[in-house]
């Protein structure tokens, strides 16, 4: 027998860019997993699906359970036929956006695929995952990950073992087709210019840290910047040049004073957006 962890997936950032000509949505979004979550017990032999745990009652044992259906795909596409006896101990709310029913799919594939001796990097393994649902790749490699495309397309990103975590889940189930589906509802329409400028406050020049680092001016002229009230202020490009928005072309001369009379040295130019 085989215990294989199904461990809760989070998200820790998640973009949706747009919905595609297919119904699904194109993200990115920053994968990151627990190290607690579900069990998945797999004995060779004769057997059915068996659920226990605490959050056992909310699921049915039939053939749209995804550790089923993971059984199935896997023994079509390995051709394997052999029976399995499987104890799945969900401790995991349903429908709660932590992956639980993606996990145990993910758990169940690599459970087979320990048992039946193939590498868990094995690209019909992948597709497997894949064909179960957007979140099941991301599962099958269980590790923090950068997630594009469906969320399938994976960049492994390292570096956020042992961060402490907190999961609350206020005891609604909640349908990822219906939350996209009501994403897709709300009417966008052109986007004006307090959206754009929300947009740009909401993200941030990556560049920013290790250009402040090679010339550390940048961060005297952000400061600069930031005191005069604007709308946003940031670093441009790869730096040094650092821009700031204002509400008025009052507000904007007032700034380049300022600027100029406490730097007279900085080069330093008024303007507006095109
Ligand atoms: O892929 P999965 O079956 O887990 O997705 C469940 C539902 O969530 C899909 O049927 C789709 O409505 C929605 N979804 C989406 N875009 C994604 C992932 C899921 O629209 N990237």
């Amino acid at each position: 027998m085989i215990v294989e962890r199904a461990p809760a997936k989070i998200n820790l950032a998640l973009h949706v860019r747009r919905r595609r000509a297919d119904g699904y949505h194109e993200l990115e979004t920053l994968f990151a997993f627990l190290r607690d979550g579900d069990d998945i017990r797999v004995a060779p032999g004769p057997g059915r699906l068996h659920i226990d745990g605490p959050f056992a009652a909310g699921l049915d044992v039939d053939a749209d359970n995804l550790v089923t259906r993971a059984v199935t795909i896997f023994a079509q596409s390995f051709v394997i036929a052999t029976e399995y006896a499987i104890t799945l101990t969900k401790n995991l709310p349903i429908a709660s956006g932590i992956g639980g029913g993606s996990a145990d799919a993910a758990a169940t594939l690599r459970a087979l695929a320990r048992l039946n001796h193939i590498p868990l990097d094995h690209p019909m393994l992948f597709a497997c995952a894949n064909a179960l649902g957007s979140d099941v790749p991301a599962c099958l490699y269980g590790r923090s990950a950068m997630g594009t495309g469906r969320g399938e397309q994976l960049m492994p990103l390292d570096g956020l073992t042992d961060i402490p975590v907190l999961l609350v889940n206020p005891g609604v189930a909640v349908s990822t087709a219906a939350v996209f589906k009501a994403w897709d509802s709300v009417d966008r329409g052109p986007i004006g210019a307090g959206a754009i400028l929300d947009r740009a406050r909401a993200g941030r020049n990556d560049l920013e840290p290790p250009a402040r680092a090679l010339v550390p001016d940048i961060a005297a002229v952000l400061d600069r910047l930031d005191n005069t009230k604007p709308l946003l202020a940031r670093m441009s490009g790869s730096g040094a040049t650092c821009f700031a928005l204002y509400a008025s072309a009052a507000d904007c001369s007032s700034a380049a004073a300022a600027v100029r009379h406490r730097h007279p040295e900085w080069w330093c130019l008024e303007s507006t957006l095109a």
